[in-house]
């Protein structure tokens, strides 16, 4: 009104500012994204930097192919202040299956988790024929063993993929191999791409048993002489524990293996059962030794076993 500009000027004013309108909410979008990403960011590389507990020794040796004996000497462990294994003394001959029993908290998926060198011990060594796992690279120590968990981690890829994780040198068919041996190979066949189906991320299109089943192909591929096994059918119904279990026996073949079991048929085909109380090593033997020893084990075994 005052003259200051032209009504076109005005106009043209108006009409920028109009335009201008969408870049800008845009723009403040993309800042929400940005803080966002700044804030995952920082999680990410506070876990990048965070320190290793388990180190290789200085002088680490490579731990070749092993037969698969194993020992624990004196071994104490405990997370904090507290032992949750206090002097646990084993030997276990290559070949053979041992199942871990005891109340829970006793002490059994510590006892794996040492063997695998998740922890390290306060005191006493573990050794794999002879060998102490603390003196060997963490690399080699790992090529012998496979950890089939209660937790299965599977990724959103396919499932070849998947299956070749635990080996990426595995061909096609050796894959198909191990899927066959695990049973999974019949519900894989029949999923839409097959081996190529990329299930969702943890698996979610997958049943319990079957995402058991692609870890148990894994663990087969892996070929590792040390087998651990923590409690791998305990959240599955019966009749998908009955395949787990035929495609256990097949993983179990020939190798050392440890076994949390709560199936009475798992634990009565051990060669040996360690019975596990409070961090102690409380009885050994196999089933009927250890029913008619009518000690720990006899209790567990008619509360906690069912079949
Ligand atoms: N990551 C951990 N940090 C601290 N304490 C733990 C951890 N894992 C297990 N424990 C404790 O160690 C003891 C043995 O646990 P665990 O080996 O898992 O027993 P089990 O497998 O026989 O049920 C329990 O008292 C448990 O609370
Ligand atoms: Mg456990």
């Amino acid at each position: 009104m005052s003259g200051a500009i032209t009504q076109g000027e005005l106009l043209s004013f108006i009409a920028a500012m109009g335009m201008m309108y969408g870049p800008m909410k845009r723009l403040i979008k993309t800042n929400n994204i940005i803080q966002k990403a700044v804030g995952a960011a920082e999680r990410v590389f506070a876990l990048l930097d965070t320190e290793v507990d388990i180190v290789d020794a200085g002088d680490a040796v490579e731990l070749p192919r092993c037969k698969g004996d194993v020992t624990f000497e004196h071994v104490d462990f405990g997370y904090d202040n507290e032992l949750v294994l206090k002097d646990f003394n084993v030997d276990v001959h290559a070949g053979q299956m041992i199942a871990l029993v005891g109340a829970s908290g006793a002490g059994k998926s510590t006892l794996i988790g040492l063997l695998a060198r998740f922890y390290d011990p306060q005191h006493g060594v573990i050794r794999i024929d002879g060998q102490d796992i603390s003196q060997v690279t963490q690399k080699s120590l790992k090529q012998q063993i496979a950890l089939v968990d209660q937790e299965t981690f599977l990724f959103h890829d396919t499932l070849y993929s998947n299956i070749r994780y635990s080996n990426p040198q595995a061909s096609d068919t050796q894959v198909e191999d191990a899927a066959r041996m695990a049973f999974a190979d019949e519900f894989i066949k029949q999923m839409p791409q097959g081996y190529n189906t990329v299930i969702g991320d943890r698996g979610v299109r997958l049943s319990g048993g079957q995402r058991q089943r692609i870890c148990i192909a894994r663990a087969i591929l892996r070929d590792a002489p040390i087998l651990l096994l923590d409690e791998a059918t305990s959240a599955l119904d019966t009749e998908s524990e009955a395949v787990v279990q035929k495609a256990l026996a097949n993983l179990m073949r020939e190798r050392t293996t440890f076994v949390i079991a709560h199936r009475l048929s798992t634990i009565m085909h051990a060669d040996e059962i360690l019975v596990l109380d409070d961090g102690k090593l409380v009885e050994r033997g196999t089933h009927k030794q250890l029913l008619s020893a009518a000690g720990v084990y006899q209790r567990l075994h008619d509360m906690q076993f069912r079949d």
